[in-house]
């Protein structure tokens, strides 16, 4: 009975249950499976009773959609990037958005560390070689990688994990450079930042890691002429979105030694397909898409969407709203 009354939401995926704790006895819900590509068709029919959609950064939520859920009163995204969610037309319906920001900092940073290191001394390519045979002995001038202590780091995009990738690195004795609107002198100088126009930044770094959203502006801001400015042994690594890297201009950057190599978390298009020449490079790391994914985090990252979901039904504001905009008056 009472249940009836209860807002029903879409979860375009399912998430271990004790993720979604918060939510019991709140909302009806309607569940798409855990592997789900696309919005699945079979929520297709509860879009028109659907008072809450809680999606995954693989989910585009575009005006089609949001056309197909006009009692739609809040769009919670497990993810701090929203560049799937076309937020404007949220907007225009008045529908909050809510992100998951702060909580995937630190594993995001620590995945990009991860990676930088994992290129810098090769170390798939050294596992594999053990594995396989080709460890015949102490080898002085095999598996030489390249240093971090003393390397400059540029840091694209100074935003939370920007920083908190700063301050890792840091610790490894690494110089940075950056691009962004500047820092608060203070944190340049606690960091040892430096700002620099983008162009300076690939010129003069050792790795050129990437922390921008995904936007009209950032996407494929590394193309051919980035990759050129590049040091001929310079690693780029990529943990904010695949798109704001030109894939074949990194693919044939790699393939003709322009830099020394990439590690990438992100790619566009996602997954990449199995049997994408990227993979047959051997200067190229790519993981799945995993910066957050650590038990913590993503639980973290499932409750504060629940918070954001639970706010939205309740006409409350959103702990985390990415277009606060909707609550001025008209
Ligand atoms: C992951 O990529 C996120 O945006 O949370």
């Amino acid at each position: 009975m009472v249940e009836q009354n209860l807002p029903l939401v879409i979860l375009t995926h399912s998430l271990p249950a004790e993720w979604l704790a918060k939510l019991e006895g709140k909302c009806r819900m309607v569940v798409g499976p855990w592997d789900a590509t696309h919005f699945d068709p079979a929520l297709e029919p509860y879009l028109a009773e659907a008072e809450g959609l809680f999606c995954l950064l693989t989910i585009p939520v575009k005006d089609d959609l949001l056309r197909r859920a006009p009692r739609l009163r809040v769009v919670s995204n497990m993810a701090v990037g929203y560049d799937n969610i076309d937020v404007a037309a949220c907007t225009a319906r008045r529908i909050p958005v809510g992100n998951t920001p702060g909580v995937l900092t630190a594993a995001t940073a620590d995945l990009t560390m991860a990676l930088l290191l994992a290129a810098a001394r090769q170390i798939p390519q050294a596992s594999r070689d053990a594995r396989e045979g080709r460890w015949i002995t102490w080898s002085p001038a095999g598996w030489l990688g390249a240093d971090l202590e003393g390397a400059t780091l540029g840091i694209v995009g100074m935003g939370k994990i920007g920083r908190a990738v700063a301050q890792r690195a840091k610790g490894f004795g690494m110089k940075f450079l950056y691009t962004d609107i500047p820092l608060p002198p203070e944190v340049e100088a606690e960091l040892g930042a430096t700002r620099v126009e983008l162009p300076e930044l690939l010129r003069q770094s050792d790795f050129v890691t990437l922390h921008v959203p995904l936007t009209p502006e950032t996407r494929g801001m590394i193309g051919e002429e980035q990759l050129r400015l590049m040091k001929p042994h310079a690693i780029l690594v990529n943990t904010a979105r695949g798109p704001v890297v030109q894939m074949d201009a990194l693919l044939k950057a790699l393939q003709e030694n322009w830099i020394g190599g990439a590690a990438l978390d992100v790619t566009d298009p996602e997954p990449l397909p199995p049997d994408h020449p990227l993979y047959d490079q051997p200067n190229c790391l790519i993981v799945p898409h995993i910066g957050s994914a650590t038990r913590n985090t993503r639980r973290r990252m499932a409750e504060l969407a629940c918070e954001n979901l639970l706010a939205g039904l309740e006409g409350r504001r959103l702990p985390h709203c990415v277009n606060p905009e909707v609550y001025e008056r008209v």
